[in-house]
């Protein structure tokens, strides 16, 4: 079943064609990978998506609704939730007071603050920071940082999470953990996930499908398999 689906979406700042007829469709309990140099328009796709900025042309439609003219928190709200390259959890407060305002605010139901303790609860065993949930979100390491947004995407109910590099700046063993929550949570949760990443091992072992792009376009769209035998991707990635 087709969770996501965006259709024709292009976008132009000013005379630079970030994104140029871009479509694709995500399905129901997948993990879709998108992959691209830098500049490619990853995160001007996720922009789109969430909301955050218009598409020049083009629509995108979750769980059969369209998207056009929401705003991010109606769609976070209707269960489609982005976390952001440069994660910015609020300073001051602590890991838990993050994730309660996540779950008081992302979900389209008001919350008893049982229902919330509840929820702040699940969301840090989920990324492994009950023992952190005290501590100032601004003092977490990045690690931290990285899992706060992921669990901030919990707390608010969604369905579909569009993780934004995730891994990058994480070492080995932190990027298997990071491995392993996305696997588990997808499992167990019955989540939907679109990942950007520049760790490209990890978003070939991660990912059903990818769709590659390149200057805003499409090269490549397949299981993770052909897209390391496409000559164009390689072109792109290694010259
Ligand atoms: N708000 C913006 N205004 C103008 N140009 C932008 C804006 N956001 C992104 N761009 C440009 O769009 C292109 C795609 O950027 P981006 O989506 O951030 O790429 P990626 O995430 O793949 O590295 C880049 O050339 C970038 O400079
Ligand atoms: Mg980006």
């Amino acid at each position: 079943m087709t969770l996501l689906d965006i259709k024709g979406v292009s976008k132009r700042f000013g005379g630079l064609m970030a994104l140029s007829d871009v479509s694709l469709q995500v399905n129901k309990g997948e993990i879709f990978g998108l992959m691209g140099a830098n500049g490619a328009g990853k995160t001007t796709l996720f922009s789109v998506i969430a909301g955050h900025i218009p598409p020049t042309t083009g629509e995108v439609v979750f769980d059969g609704k369209r998207l056009a003219g929401l705003s991010p928190d109606r769609i976070c709200r209707l269960g489609l939730c982005r976390t952001f390259q440069i994660v910015r959890p609020f300073a001051g407060l602590s890991v838990a007071e993050n994730l309660r305002v996540a779950a008081l605010y992302g979900r389209a139901r008001k919350l008893s603050a049982t229902e919330a303790a509840q929820i702040v609860d699940d969301a840090l065993d989920a990324v492994g920071l009950a023992d952190r949930r005290h501590l100032d979100a601004g003092r977490l390491t990045l690690s931290g940082q990285k899992r706060l947004e992921i669990a901030r995407a919990l707390a608010t109910g969604a369905q579909l999470v569009m993780l934004d590099e995730v891994m990058a700046g994480l070492n080995p063993t932190e990027v298997g953990t990071m491995l392993d929550t996305l696997r588990r949570l997808r499992t167990e949760r019955d989540l939907t996930f679109v990942i950007v990443e520049h760790v490209i091992g990890a978003l070939m072992t991660l990912s059903d499908r990818i769709l590659v792009l390149d200057h805003g376009e499409c090269i490549a769209f397949s299981t993770p398999e052909e897209i390391g035998r496409n000559e164009r991707v390689a072109e792109v990635y290694f010259g």
